[in-house]
């Protein structure tokens, strides 16, 4: 993977989705284009630099944008292989992924955020979702497709501003559908007695290839709406997601500058490289 940034290796990622294509106030010292064995990856990797508050030397963060520079990728065609590969190449072991989702439950107002714990898988199966395949065969669990004690350290940066508007669910599940079109109200309302908590068409199968790969890996996820089945609210639009990121976008901003804050904290050097993790993936078989 050729680049021109030729120093430290970075640690911690972020995936910003709709609404989060950049995180400003952080500063930007190079952009890396990697090419890897499963394309390129969304848009080039911004690598900022987060002023650490505990030690002298800044932080490195590596940032992509999963639907593009311009956002042109619909999220089936998103290189979610590519991006992992890219970021793990780099040496990131932590990712924070930000999603804009619709709200399955009243309780969820449209910009609240939700960090989840929870994965039902509605993709259709056209996304490749595996690293593992063509004469190498891998095994992971996927029993909790977020790392846990990640998900403990965003919850608390997502507490520590409550005061100031951000407004959190510590726990939920996330229906991943394919899209790109919208759920009919049937499979919206079926998803609510699942027990699903909010929607998105991006947690999967990027979440899977993270735990692939043995990143530490949680989403930060933004109601934008109530999908289809709220009675009252209307039905989801673009102009709604987008309107709705936007308006918030500032909180976003600030929730996940804030998860930047404390993953940078030398205390956290253990989580952030995923040292829990490493030999997870077990592998069954391979050509020698
Ligand atoms: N992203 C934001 N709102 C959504 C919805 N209602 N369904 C699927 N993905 C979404």
């Amino acid at each position: 993977v050729p680049s021109h940034y030729n120093a430290d290796p970075i640690h911690i990622a972020v995936i910003g989705g709709t609404g989060l294509q950049h995180l400003p106030g952080f500063s930007h010292v190079a952009t890396v284009e990697p090419d890897t064995p499963w394309g390129k990856p969304s848009s080039p990797i911004s690598v900022l630099h987060h002023p650490s508050p505990s030690s002298h030397k800044p932080v490195p963060i590596a940032f992509v944008s999963r639907h593009g520079l311009h956002h042109e990728l619909a999220p089936h065609e998103v290189p979610a292989r590519a991006n992992i590969a890219a970021l793990r190449y780099l040496g990131v072991r932590t990712i924070i992924a930000f999603s804009a989702v619709g709200s399955l439950q009243e309780h969820i107002k449209p910009r609240d955020f939700v960090v989840p714990d929870q994965i039902i898988d509605r993709t259709k199966g056209i996304r490749p979702f595996t690293f593992f395949e063509g004469g190498m065969v891998g095994h992971v669990g996927f029993a909790d497709p977020f790392d846990p004690p990640l998900a403990k350290i965003v919850r608390q940066c997502g507490h520590s501003l409550e005061g100031e508007g951000v407004a959190l669910h510590d726990k939920g599940t996330v229906v991943c559908m394919e899209g790109p079109q919208f759920s009919t109200r049937a499979e919206s309302n079926l998803y609510r007695q699942w027990g699903g908590s909010v929607i998105n068409m991006s947690a999967l199968p990027e979440a899977k290839l993270a735990k692939e790969a043995e990143i530490s890996y949680q989403m930060i996820c933004m109601s934008t709406d109530y999908d289809c089945w709220h009675e009252s609210a209307g039905d989801v639009t673009v102009e709604m997601v987008m309107g709705n990121m936007k308006a918030n976008s500032e909180n976003a901003r600030r929730f996940v500058g804030a998860v930047l804050n404390e993953l940078s904290k030398e205390e956290h050097g253990d989580q952030v490289l995923a040292k829990h993790l490493a030999g997870q993936t077990k592998f069954a078989g391979s050509i020698t």
